[in-house]
């Protein structure tokens, strides 16, 4: 099975689908360490070129295997796969999250509002769309609890959204 995890920084991408690779015993990969070894690719994601998706995509298509699980926010770039796993934060959380990193204010700022806008739910060409909190709970039940979604099947594209006020305010 191939498997997308996407979501906005700090929401959990990398923590959950390190856990589901060994709940499932399906291989992880990080597309950005596949990225970084074609500096080529690197080089055309730093212009942002048009060109960049096909030569990723052809990568990608040789390099990763029958099944697999990746993580990005790159959703752009990311293949095709059986599901996506949308990972949504409380944007009051996601800010904690992201102040812990010391990202300035700018970034959290930027972070915030891709979660607060519902972006990767508007990007995604995948309709098998499994969006999933992460704002409770440990990354070792969410990883369970994602897994039992991806295995009954049970997508829910649409179904989170930030819609009081206090969020919309944190973006100005
Ligand atoms: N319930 C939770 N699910 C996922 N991450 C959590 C949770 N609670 C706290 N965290 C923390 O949030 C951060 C998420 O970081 P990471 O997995 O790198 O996200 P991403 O890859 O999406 O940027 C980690 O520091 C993790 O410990
Ligand atoms: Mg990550």
């Amino acid at each position: 099975m191939k498997i997308l995890i996407t979501g906005a920084p700090g929401t959990g991408k990398t923590s959950i689908s390190k856990i589901l690779s060994q709940l499932m015993k399906i291989q992880y990969f990080d597309i950005k360490k596949i990225i970084n070894s074609h500096p080529e690719v690197v080089e055309r994601i730093e212009c942002k070129e048009k060109i960049i998706n096909p030569l990723l995509k052809k990568i990608l298509a040789k390099e990763l295997p029958k099944d697999y699980i990746i993580d990005t926010h790159l959703i752009e770039y990311a293949p095709k796969t059986d599901v996506t796993v949308i990972l949504r934060c409380n944007p009051i959380i996601l800010r904690k999250r992201l102040e812990k990193r010391k990202y300035s204010k700018k970034k959290i700022r930027e972070n915030l509002e891709v979660e607060v806008i519902d972006y990767f739910t508007q990007l995604t060409k995948n309709d098998k769309v499994i969006e999933y909190n992460t704002s409770k709970n440990t990354i070792k039940e969410n990883a369970e609890k994602i897994k039992n979604k991806i295995i009954k099947k049970e997508y829910s594209k649409g179904s989170i959204q930030w819609t009081k006020k206090e969020y919309f305010t944190m973006l100005k």
